[in-house]
């Protein structure tokens, strides 16, 4: 079976292109590398023993699409090709909406014109909105995220619930991420930002090897074991599984699928801190700062629908995450550039 994973070459997408060749199947990349790295599908395709097709190109272009699909025979296409920075959505909202939803509606065109119906769509726990208690399980409804790239995940799981009404031959699943960190065990692959880092595993790593001076921890007064955030953090490579998991599922369950993947677990700011000294052995300075703007105090996945229906559940702890990204982070500390 050939799968296509757009955003092959970024981080979460080169990962899974690991998992599907170990897993054997044929891949084939669609990458803008706006946010990716050739390097990436080479080094991943290494490590999952086979190779990857790469193709340079945007989703918005239908022309390569038709080409791509009439090249190669697909039977699924992951889609993570998309724009993920909070704060950048916010000052460049209709790129946000182009690249993410009119890219997944023009690779949905393509696809339902080649004859290919099998998608797995990246969607983010932030389409649950700020209402819900926790934890947050799919049969809760979806609320208002705080932000344009939020909004513009939503617009897409919205949508995508139209197509198996139009067509039963749509068989879809939308995996709602929690807080994917960690990196491939071999430090090969890993999260690669530009810039300064949004996130806050990337943002420790460049800490402890002294790229930056000191951790901004967002808020200490929120209602929490310690006072700073709570998230479900979720190893990538469990994350990239639960997609393999979901795929496979899709055979026997058309139309459109939700499923959580998290751990159900979730840790603060200072635990996810102390972990990665622990893991690297280094100190990371930190000092506390106003709370960040559009931050919820906690949020962690019910994940007993995707362990029900995916047989799928989380098997990598936070020592594991933070072991892999020390590993990655050590071993390229540029990233891949
Ligand atoms: C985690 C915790 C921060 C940075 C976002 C998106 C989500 C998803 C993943 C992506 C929070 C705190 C962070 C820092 C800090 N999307 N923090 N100092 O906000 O849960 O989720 O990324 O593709 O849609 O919203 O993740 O890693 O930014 O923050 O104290 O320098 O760390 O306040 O409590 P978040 P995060």
């Amino acid at each position: 079976m050939k799968i296509l994973v757009t955003g092959g070459a970024g981080y979460i997408g080169s990962h899974a292109v690991v998992a599907l060749l170990e897993a054997g199947y044929q891949v084939v990349v669609l990458d803008n590398l706006v946010n990716g790295s050739v390097e990436a599908v080479n080094r991943a395709a290494e490590l999952g023993g086979g190779e990857a097709t790469f193709i340079q190109g945007d989703v918005s272009d239908r022309a390569l699409l038709n080409k791509l699909f009439a090249e190669h025979a697909c039977d699924a296409v992951m889609h993570f090709a998309g724009l993920k920075s909070v704060g950048e959505s916010v000052e460049q909202p209709l790129r946000y909406f182009e690249n993410n939803v009119a890219g997944t509606i023009t690779l949905c065109q393509a696809m339902e014109a080649a004859g290919v119906f099998r998608l797995v769509f990246s969607s983010s726990a932030t389409v649950y909105g700020e209402e819900h208690p926790l934890p947050w399980h799919e049969g809760l409804p979806t609320g208002t995220p705080s932000n344009p790239y939020g909004r513009s995940k939503l617009l897409v799981e919205q949508l995508l619930y139209d197509l198996p009404v139009s067509s039963p031959r749509w068989q879809i699943s939308i995996l709602r991420y929690f807080n994917p960190t960690g990196a491939h065990e071999s430090g090969r692959i890993g999260e690669s930002p530009q810039g300064t880092p949004n996130n806050l595993v990337p943002y420790i790593a460049q800490v402890a090897t002294g790229l930056r001076k000191s951790l901004a921890v967002y808020g200490n007064d929120y209602p929490t074991v310690d006072g700073t955030g709570v998230r479900d953090y979720l190893h990538v490579m469990d994350l990239v599984e639960g997609h393999l998991a979901a795929m496979v599922a899709l055979d026997k369950r058309p139309g459109v699928n939700v499923w959580n993947l998290g751990t159900g677990q979730g840790y603060s700011v200072l635990e996810i801190l102390r972990a990665f000294e622990r893991a690297s052995g280094q100190e990371v300075p930190y000092h506390f700062a106003p709370r960040r703007q559009g931050d919820v105090a906690s949020c962690w996945a019910d994940p007993v629908k995707a362990r029900d229906e995916l047989g799928w559940k989380a098997q990598r702890d936070l020592d594991a995450m933070m072991t892999d990204v020390w590993h990655w982070q050590q071993a390229n500390p540029e990233g891949y550039a």
